[in-house]
């Protein structure tokens, strides 16, 4: 390519600003050393294959957790899990953004163990402005235990997608000028944790953890961000969706396709139906069109 520089003054000038671009948003892959802190039951933590693989135990005195270095304001963020064999009844593995402030955002994936042979159940939920009660469910069409699957969320500033193995099962769009909260203006963070939650988690609490069978124990890598980092200068972030697609992103015709499948199919709880749960009328964002 003959590139044709009649200024060089500013054709430097454009080349520092190339550089700035791109470097508010960016792409990170890899080793968990580097990316995040272990913020709970850290005996029960483990790093594998030096940093790429980590490895989260609960045993009968504690589950464990970590967070993310980085804070993000809107991104792809996507995890690899595999999540406890066997009988993981009582369990919560999970992968989440939250912020900090008072008003919290949070946007989860969280998998709820089972009795062996029976299925998991993915629970997703998305609080903006401190309110949630936005649970969706859903089956998966693979066993996610038996190998790592790529769990991602794409979050702009037109929705939050929620993707199995590239796959969208959940879509919430921003409505923020219909009166319907969207984070939109906080940074959050990755949280992962696997956790005890017998009292709720197995066909409502029915079902307990099995104790004899400790420790339980999922794995995560491949942590990928491209995303906006608001500790840099969060500003050029928006003139940069030359460099971060999924900005823009919302779903094209396949990718609807595709959720209407997993709606059809795989969802086995959507708040927007449960009208016992909501007698006074459901949310707004289910009566929108
Ligand atoms: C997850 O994503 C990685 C990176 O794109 C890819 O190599 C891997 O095959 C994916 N795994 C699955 C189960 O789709
Ligand atoms: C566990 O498996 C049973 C039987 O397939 C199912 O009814 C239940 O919803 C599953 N999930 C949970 C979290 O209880």
């Amino acid at each position: 390519m003959a590139l044709r520089v009649s200024n060089p003054k500013l054709f430097f000038q454009f080349l520092v600003t190339l550089v700035t671009l791109s470097s508010a948003t960016k792409f990170v892959s890899g080793n968990f050393y580097q990316l995040v802190d272990i913020i709970w039951g850290g005996q029960n933590v483990q790093y594998q294959d030096g940093g790429d693989v980590l490895a989260l135990s609960m045993d009968t005195i504690s589950g464990s957790g970590f967070v993310s270095k980085h804070e993000y304001l809107f991104g792809r963020i996507t995890m690899q899990m595999k999540l406890v064999s066997g009988n993981s009844a009582g369990t919560v593995t999970t992968f989440y953004l939250a912020s900090s402030g008072v008003s919290h955002d949070e946007v989860d994936f969280e998998f709820l163990g089972n009795q062996s042979g029976n299925p998991y159940v993915l629970h997703t939920n998305i609080f903006a402005q401190g309110k949630g009660d936005r649970e969706m469910q859903f089956n998966l069409w693979f066993d996610p235990t038996a190998d790592f699957h790529n769990y991602t969320l794409i979050w702009n500033p037109l929705n939050l997608i929620f993707l199995v193995d590239d796959v969208p099962l959940r879509v919430f769009r921003n409505r923020l000028e219909d009166g319907v909260g969207f984070p939109h203006d906080q940074p959050m963070r990755v949280y992962c944790s696997l956790w005890d939650a017998e009292e709720w988690a197995t066909e409502g609490g029915r079902v307990k953890t099995d104790w004899t069978l400790v420790p339980f124990t999922a794995y995560y890598k491949g942590f990928d961000t491209d995303a906006c980092y608001p500790a840099y200068d969060y500003s050029k972030c928006q003139w940069s969706s030359a460099w971060s697609p999924w900005y823009n992103q919302e779903l094209d015709n396949g990718q609807i396709w595709n959720l209407k499948w997993v709606n059809d199919n795989l969802k086995i709880y959507d708040y927007c139906e449960d009208t016992k749960r909501f007698p006074d009328g459901l949310p707004k964002e289910c009566t929108l069109p």
